[in-house]
């Protein structure tokens, strides 16, 4: 309900967890990783399994009907991933305990993702300058994580150091992400911001107005492709034009190295109503056809750098992201 409203919904089971991602009340890669390891959570509390076969199969109804709550970004089949890993291994603990360290690992990862956005403001800030004036798209902040941010905790960690910046926040149509949730935002922390409207980034650089342009990611293949909100191509595209960097910060977690390419990233396809309403309210002719995507591909030869909690990854991608994979 933001930017005018902000209420805290409070779940009681892991379909009501599975419906909250659905319906984007959680939204952003790393915090529905995070949501759907508390949706584990819930389940095997719920559970009234006596062995551990029984306690393994309920846990594993909860974890499919979690991951079809979104396709596109990868953390969320990480962290059920995770959670489900520590349940195969601990074969022997009794199931109270089970649940009991269930709890923990999904309290770990939640404390880790703040660190990890700590640590990729701290190494995305390098990339930073004193009197920059920012670009970005979407909402990749303390709404999409469990705190912090991943391409606002660069900016939020740069104007920490000291630097003066400056961001522009482009609208995101057509969930309206950056004027509902980054304007929040930002406001809140009294960082200066100006909103603008999608269609607005290309003149704004072309003026001069940003020189830099910093984005999240949902997904990020092997080779470096990555895939975010719709949009993010078109100002990758717009970046190189006119010689802007262009950068992604994302955990490692969002990368998947199963895949070759972004080519092999599923898109999620949403409600064409969100394009033919905007809040609810319709702004189209009744029976107008809509497409509506959520996100799209950039391919890595548009990305000047992916910033990580372990460093900043340049080209080769395909290389330097095995390289930090291992190091
Ligand atoms: O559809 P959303 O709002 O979940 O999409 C969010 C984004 O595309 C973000 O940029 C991405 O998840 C990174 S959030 C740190």
């Amino acid at each position: 309900k933001l930017p005018l409203k902000f209420e805290i919904v409070n779940c009681s089971n892991y379909r009501e967890v599975a419906e909250a991602i659905k319906s984007m009340k959680i939204r952003g890669a790393p915090a529905i990783g995070v949501a759907a390891a508390f949706g584990m959570v819930l389940a095997a509390n719920s559970s009234k399994a006596r062995t551990y076969q029984e306690f393994v199969q309920d846990i594993g109804k909860a974890k499919i009907y979690l991951a079809h709550t979104r396709p596109t970004a990868i953390n969320l089949f990480w962290a059920l991933e995770r959670v489900m890993n520590l349940i195969n291994i601990k074969k022997d603990v009794n199931l109270f305990e089970l649940k009991d360290l269930i709890l923990q690992e999904a309290k770990n990862i939640a404390q880790e993702d703040v660190e990890i956005n700590k640590k990729i403001g701290r190494c995305g800030s390098l990339l930073i300058k004193d009197g920059d004036s920012i670009l970005t798209h979407c909402n990749a902040g303390a709404l999409a994580t469990v705190g912090y941010g991943t391409a606002l905790g660069v900016i939020r960690t740069a104007l920490k150091e000291g630097k003066k910046l400056h961001v522009y926040v482009d609208e995101t149509r057509p969930v309206l992400q950056g004027a509902r949730l980054t304007a929040w935002e930002l406001m809140r922390d009294k960082i200066p911001f100006t909103l603008i409207t999608d269609n607005m980034a290309g003149f704004l650089m072309l003026k001069n107005k940003v020189n830099l342009v910093i984005v999240g990611a949902d997904r990020i293949a092997r080779n470096g492709d990555v895939v975010n909100k719709i949009g993010t191509y078109s100002l990758s595209i717009l970046a190189r034009e006119n010689k802007i960097p262009f950068y992604v910060a994302a955990p490692l977690s969002t990368i998947d190295l199963s895949l070759k390419s972004g080519e092999e990233i599923p898109i999620e396809e949403r409600d064409p109503d969100e394009v033919t309403h905007i809040l609810g309210k319709q702004i189209a002719p009744t029976g107008t056809k809509a497409f509506n995507p959520a996100f799209d591909l950039t391919p890595h030869r548009y990305i000047g750098a992916i910033i990580t909690e372990k460093g900043i990854i340049r080209k080769p991608y395909e290389k330097n992201i095995k390289k930090i994979f291992i190091s």
